[in-house]
C-alpha cells in the first residue's frame, strides 16, 4: 500500500443522488483525488437496511457509479468498488458487534430519525448500520472520511470503537478522522429547510437530483420555500434563503461576503433565477458523460470488479490481524492465517 494518507468514503446506491450528496461528498472526492490514496464505495448492503427491489437496486448501484466517475472519479487514481463484493465489510462488522454497546448505538441520531415512526417495524440491521460502516472505514486503515455533516457522528463511533479495540486487543486499526466541507455539508429540503435534502424525501420539490432536467431543477427552486422579509444572507432565523444561497456558493464557487453583496438589494425571484442557472451550467456537463458512460454496462462492470480485486487484499489483511487480535479461529505458528 502507498504511503500517502488514505481516504475512504461511501455511499448508498438507492433513490437518486442529489445535490446534497453532491456538494456534501462526491464533488469533494473527486476534487482531492491528487493527494491521497482514494477508495470510494458503493454501499449497496447499507441500502437493504430498508427495504429494496432487487432489480432497482443493481440498476441503482450501475447508475450511482456512472454518475460518480461522471462527477470526476478518475479510476486511475481512485479505487471505486461494491462494498458487497469484498465479504470482510460483513465479516469485521461483525467482530464490531462484539464491541460496541447498545448504548452507543441507541445513541445514534440517523437510527433515531429513521426509525422514529416504526420502530419496532425497522430492521436490525438499520440499528447496527453504524458497525458496517465502522468495518468499511476501518478495513482500509483509512486517514480521512470525507462526508457531510449528517455522517459525523458515525465517523467518531469509528474512532471510539477502534480506540476501544486497539487498548483492548492491541494495536489494530488506524483512528479515522472525518473531513467535513466549511459550506454544503448540510444542503436542505427545499420543500422545508428545517430539513435534511434526502434520498428518500421523495416528494416532488424536495430535492434537485443530479440527473434532472433543466426543466425539473426550475420547477423545484422556484417552488423552493423562502422566509418572510427580503434581504438575502446566511441566517439562522431564515433557513429558506440561508439554503438557496448556500447552493448558490457551492454551484459558483464564489465567497459567502461576495455572494451576499451580489444579491444586495435584489429580490428571491432574482436569487432563485440565478440558483437554477449556476446548477444547470454545473450539472449540465456532468450529464453528457453520465449518458456516455451508463451507455456501456459492461465498462462499468468490469471496472468496478478490478477496483474490488484491487482493494480486497487490503481489506483481507485487517480483517485477519482483527480476527487474530480477538482470538478468533486457530491461527497458526507463524502468526498467519
Ligand atoms: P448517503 O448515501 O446517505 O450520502 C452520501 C454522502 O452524501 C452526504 N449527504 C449530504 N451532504 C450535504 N447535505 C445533504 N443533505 C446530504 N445528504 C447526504 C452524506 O453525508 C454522505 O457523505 N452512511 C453513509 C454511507 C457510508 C459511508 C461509509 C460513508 C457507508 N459506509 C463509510 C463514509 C464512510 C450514507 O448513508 O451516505
Amino acid at each position: 500500500m502507498s504511503d500517502k494518507p488514505v481516504v475512504f468514503s461511501g455511499i448508498q446506491p438507492s433513490g437518486t443522488l442529489h445535490i446534497g450528496n453532491y456538494y456534501g461528498a462526491v464533488r469533494r472526492w473527486a476534487a482531492e483525488q491528487g493527494h491521497n490514496f482514494n477508495i470510494f464505495c458503493l454501499v449497496d448492503m447499507h441500502a437493504i437496511t430498508v427495504p429494496q427491489d432487487p432489480a432497482e437496486l443493481r440498476e441503482k448501484t450501475l447508475e450511482t457509479a456512472a454518475i460518480l466517475l461522471a462527477a470526476g472519479i478518475d479510476p486511475q487514481r481512485s479505487a471505486l468498488f461494491v462494498q458487497s463484493d469484498v465479504g470482510e465489510h460483513a465479516q469485521l462488522a461483525w467482530l464490531l458487534n462484539g464491541i460496541a454497546s447498545m448504548g452507543q448505538l441507541q445513541r445514534m441520531t440517523q437510527y433515531k430519525e429513521k426509525s422514529a415512526e416504526r420502530r419496532e417495524q425497522s430492521t436490525v440491521g438499520l440499528f447496527t448500520y453504524p458497525l458496517l460502516m465502522a468495518a468499511d472505514i476501518l478495513l482500509y486503515r483509512t486517514n480521512f472520511v470525507p462526508v457531510g455533516a449528517d455522517q459525523k457522528q458515525h465517523v467518531e463511533l469509528t474512532r471510539d470503537l477502534a480506540q476501544r479495540f486497539n487498548a483492548t486487543f492491541g494495536e489494530t486499526f488506524v483512528l479515522p478522522e472525518p473531513t467535513i466541507p466549511a459550506l454544503g455539508a448540510r444542503i436542505m429540503g427545499l420543500d422545508d429547510p428545517t430539513k435534511k435534502m434526502s434520498k428518500s424525501g421523495g416528494r416532488s420539490g424536495h430535492a434537485v437530483g443530479v440527473l434532472d432536467s433543466a426543466d425539473a431543477i426550475k420547477s423545484a427552486i422556484m417552488s423552493a420555500q423562502t422566509d418572510s422579509g427580503s434581504e438575502i444572507s446566511i441566517d439562522r432565523d431564515r433557513p429558506g434563503v440561508s439554503n438557496l444561497l448556500s447552493i448558490y456558493i457551492a454551484a459558483t464557487g464564489t465567497t459567502r461576503e461576495a455572494a451576499e453583496q451580489h444579491f444586495a438589494g435584489k429580490g428571491y425571484g432574482t436569487l432563485k433565477r440565478e440558483v437554477v442557472d449556476a446548477l444547470v451550467a454545473e450539472l449540465a456537463p456532468l450529464q453528457a458523460r453520465y449518458a456516455e458512460l451508463r451507455a456501456s454496462p459492461d465498462h462499468l462492470r468490469a471496472l468496478l470488479t478490478r477496483s474490488a480485486t484491487a482493494i480486497r487484499p487490503i481489506a483481507q489483511q485487517t480483517y485477519a490481524d482483527a480476527k487474530r487480535a480477538m482470538g478468533l479461529g486457530l491461527g497458526s505458528p507463524g502468526g498467519q492465517e
